[in-house]
């Protein structure tokens, strides 16, 4: 097959598609202040930062399935097939090493829903959840939506780098009450791609201690050079039984509008509990685009995403040389994996909502304030650098010019 060479510096407009990275905004303090806005586009436009997606199109077979399954023109209902269990057993096999069994998967429409559903299947009523702060805030909706109780087992950050605090999750797993920890891994915002000796260390705690596992894994395809991903249950047998694993092609393919994730438990129990949540909400099944997307992307999605990967890196050397040349107040944390790059601007000396006024209202950039990430994150900034350089470069001008004028 000839190979193609894809073009990541374009500027794909995404007006009038309704893409909620492009159409929304929050301003001020008030966490339910979210505007629609068209503040993105046209002169003095505020640049998109926020949200996890990218302004990249998909690969060109995923376009060409989309295409044809569109001009098809009938969408029913869709039921997922062999060729669809057989393409996710065969990335996860080519690219994190997993040997996964298609019966372990089961499809949920998204991994935030499927979240909430784990923690109504296995949590009861005022039983507590941990999770390692600062990290993804839908977390703490999937927990407290279902009236369990949030307990952060939060990250050490020292030397510039984070890591997890093994003393505070020995003593937190201890409780009789702590049923289950969400595992961000690679970890949002920090971009940690944790290695195998914390992973085991983690699991040991917690399966000694009937924690059951929850892996969010949905940016584990995401990893920078000079890093390995380690899915969870590829540890061993023993941590493969205590798990959950949480995986969709969305973050790697740019698919998360359409909707398909798959949760993927090996213990036939746990699978067998999940499963009755999911009919109980009739959440069962995959739509027409979802299913034939997944399986263009994970059979001849490869080329792009390799190619994909080095763009994103190209796209974090630039920021990285660029903050220490012009934003010395700003240190950016290296992150290992994913596409979101976690800033420490606490060197600005501003407090939390000065901070954003600054990004929002002087730089015209709207990222992802630190603090929704849990009040560890206060003071911090995470920005989606999944996008042409050239906005990149427009976004870093900004910011400096705003911090020059301070
Ligand atoms: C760690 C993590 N989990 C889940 C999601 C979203 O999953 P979904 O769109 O499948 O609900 C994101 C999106 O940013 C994420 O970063």
């Amino acid at each position: 097959m000839l190979s193609t060479k894809y073009d990541f510096d374009r500027e794909i407009s995404r007006q009038g598609t309704q893409a909620t990275k492009w159409t929304h905004l929050h301003r001020g303090r008030d966490p339910r202040q979210w505007e629609h806005t068209d503040r993105f586009f046209g002169e003095d436009r505020i640049l998109p930062m926020w949200v996890a997606d990218m302004d990249f199109a998909s690969p060109q077979p995923v376009v060409d399935a989309l295409v044809a399954r569109a001009a098809h023109g009938i969408y029913g209902y869709t039921t997922t097939t062999d060729t669809y269990y057989a393409a996710v057993v065969s990335w996860m096999d080519r690219r994190q090493g997993w040997q996964v069994e298609p019966e372990w998967i089961c499809t949920t429409p998204g991994v935030v829903p499927a979240l909430n559903m784990l923690v109504r299947t296995f949590v009861s009523p005022g039983d507590k959840v941990l999770v390692q702060r600062p990290v993804y805030y839908p977390f703490f909706g999937a927990i407290r939506n279902n009236g369990a109780q949030l307990v952060s087992n939060s990250l050490v950050y020292e030397n510039g780098g984070y890591r997890m605090d093994f003393a505070d999750l020995e003593e937190k797993t201890r409780d009789p009450q702590l049923k289950m920890i969400i595992l961000c891994s690679p970890h949002n915002p920090v971009g940690r791609v944790w290695t195998p000796d914390e992973l085991l260390r983690l699991g040991e705690i917690c399966i000694k201690n009937q924690v059951l596992i929850v892996s969010d894994e949905i940016h584990g395809d995401l990893i920078l050079k000079g890093h390995v991903f380690t899915p969870f249950a590829g540890l061993g047998q023993d941590f493969a039984q205590h798990c959950i694993v949480c995986t969709a092609p969305s973050k790697t393919f740019n698919l998360a509008g359409l909707h398909t994730s798959n949760i993927i438990i090996p213990n036939s129990q746990l699978r067998a509990s999940y499963k009755k949540t999911l009919e109980s909400n009739a959440l069962m099944g995959v739509g027409p685009f979802g299913a034939v997307a997944l399986e263009a992307a994970y059979n001849y999605g490869e080329e792009w995403f390799d190619q994909l990967i080095e763009y994103i890196q190209g796209n974090l050397d630039y920021m990285e040389g660029y903050v220490s040349r012009h934003i010395p107040q700003i240190r950016l944390v290296r992150p290992e994996g994913t596409y979101l790059v976690w800033l420490d601007c606490r060197g600005l000396g501003l407090d939390k909502w000065e901070l954003k006024e600054l990004m929002l209202e002087k730089a015209g950039v709207f990222l992802d304030e630190g603090f929704i990430f849990g009040p560890e994150g206060e003071g911090f900034e995470r920005v989606n650098i999944a996008c042409p350089r050239s906005i990149l470069a427009e976004a870093l001008e900004r910011i400096r010019s705003a911090i020059d004028a301070l």
